[in-house]
């Protein structure tokens, strides 16, 4: 048995990984630490400790505290940490940026720290999840490359580039076995309904008008988190020590084209219900700071890696609406208190 520990598993994409990862690794036992923060959710990973057994265990533990996060590692070893933990919303790091530095740069720090004072340096391999955003905006050509230099916007990114560069440093100094993914937008189930697809179909469902940020021609680069997933595992077992891959599916759409395949595909699933009526898109001020363009060049994660998307825009597009209209329960459970207060500062209105 290989033991491996995934932090932030009960936000949206490290619990797809821990799924996934259970059904195609039988050999894995997967510690999940996750602080619970207003993003992680224990529903996220229903179901999954009476499926596996004593191959799933659920840690409740924040990044910030050193000690608890030491404690967990001179008690055990792992063979692979998966890092996902982060505070993720660019709005929310433009509204309050410390929480983001706290969780982004100390708490990998302190991970970081943990895995060279108890873990056999040489044997834990540390896969740090980092985000395209570290290389800031393109214009209207090129790719990101992994020598593509790193210039971040929002201090979301900042603080991403900022773990970025501290991981690079353990490996450098201490010889940390490290590999770090950059990976572009990624969409899917379960996606906490802050970010741009799961936002606009809430509001749709609501009657809402849906917020576009400035004209809606920034565009971003999209990824079924299936796909991301996949891309992750390869570069845990493949990847090289010390190496950064970028991973993306090659899939440019502005946000305009989002919003509107989103109205498109509701007006026709729910084509029928008289109380869904197509709801207005409204232009709102711009993102302070707003990146005009991400593309990823995975050309690197496609040879040394044999990454290979599979899940093409459209169809991942229509499974994940048709998830959000068939799990509702979900994500309206989600939609109070703490998230109310965040739409009213955000767009200056009820959520
Ligand atoms: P998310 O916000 O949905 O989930 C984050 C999880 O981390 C939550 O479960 C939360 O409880 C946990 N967490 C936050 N602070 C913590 C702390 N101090 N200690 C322990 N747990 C803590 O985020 P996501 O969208 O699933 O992103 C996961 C990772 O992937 C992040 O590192 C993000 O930067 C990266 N990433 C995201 C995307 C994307 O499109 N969402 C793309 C590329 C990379
Ligand atoms: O590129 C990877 C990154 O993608 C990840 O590192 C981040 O964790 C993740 O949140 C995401 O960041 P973005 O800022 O690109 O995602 P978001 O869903 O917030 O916004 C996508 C685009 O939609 C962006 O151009 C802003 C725009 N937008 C977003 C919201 C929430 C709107 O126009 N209106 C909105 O209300």
């Amino acid at each position: 048995m290989k033991k491996i520990l995934v932090t932030g598993a009960a936000g949206f994409i490290g619990s797809n990984f821990v799924r996934r990862a259970l059904e195609l690794r039988p050999d894995w036992e997967i510690t999940v630490l996750d602080a619970l923060t207003y993003a992680g959710n224990l529903e996220n990973l229903e179901g999954l400790a009476g499926k596996h057994g004593p191959r799933y265990r659920f840690e409740r533990a924040d990044i910030r505290d050193k000690a608890k996060v030491e404690g967990l590692f001179r008690d055990e070893f792992f063979d692979g940490v998966f890092h996902f933990a982060a505070e993720s919303h660019v709005d929310r790091s433009i509204l309050g940026p410390l929480t983001f530095v706290e969780t982004n740069v100390l708490g990998t720090v302190n991970l970081l720290e943990a895995v060279r004072k108890y873990q056999d340096i040489s044997r834990t391999r540390f896969l740090h999840v980092s985000t395209d955003e570290v290389y800031g905006a393109l214009g209207n050509q090129g790719f990101f490359t992994e020598d593509t230099p790193l210039n971040p916007s929002s201090p979301y990114s900042a603080s991403k580039t900022s773990s970025d560069m501290f991981v690079l440093a353990y490996h450098r100094t201490y010889g940390l076995d490290t590999v770090i993914t950059r990976c572009c937008n990624n969409y899917g189930p379960y996606q906490f309904p802050e970010k741009l697809i799961p936002f606009m179909i809430k509001r749709a469902l609501y009657g809402e008008p849906l917020p576009v940020y400035g004209d809606g021609k920034n565009v971003r680069d999209w990824i079924h988190v299936d796909d991301h997933n996949d891309g992750t595992l390869l570069a845990f077992e493949k990847g090289r020590p010390g190496e950064v891959y970028n991973l993306g599916s090659r899939c440019e759409k502005n946000n305009i084209e989002i919003v509107t395949l989103i109205i498109e595909k509701l007006s026709r699933l729910l084509g029928n219900d008289r109380s869904f009526k197509t709801p207005e898109i409204a232009f709102v001020k711009d993102r302070p700071g707003h990146d005009f363009r991400y593309a990823i060049d995975p050309a690197k994660a496609e040879c040394e890696l044999g990454f290979s998307p599979a899940v093409s825009f459209e169809d991942g597009m229509e499974s994940t609406v048709k998830w959000y209209l068939e799990n509702r329960g979900w994500w309206e459970k989600i939609i109070s208190g703490e998230y109310l207060q965040f739409v009213k500062k955000q767009y200056g209105e009820k959520g």
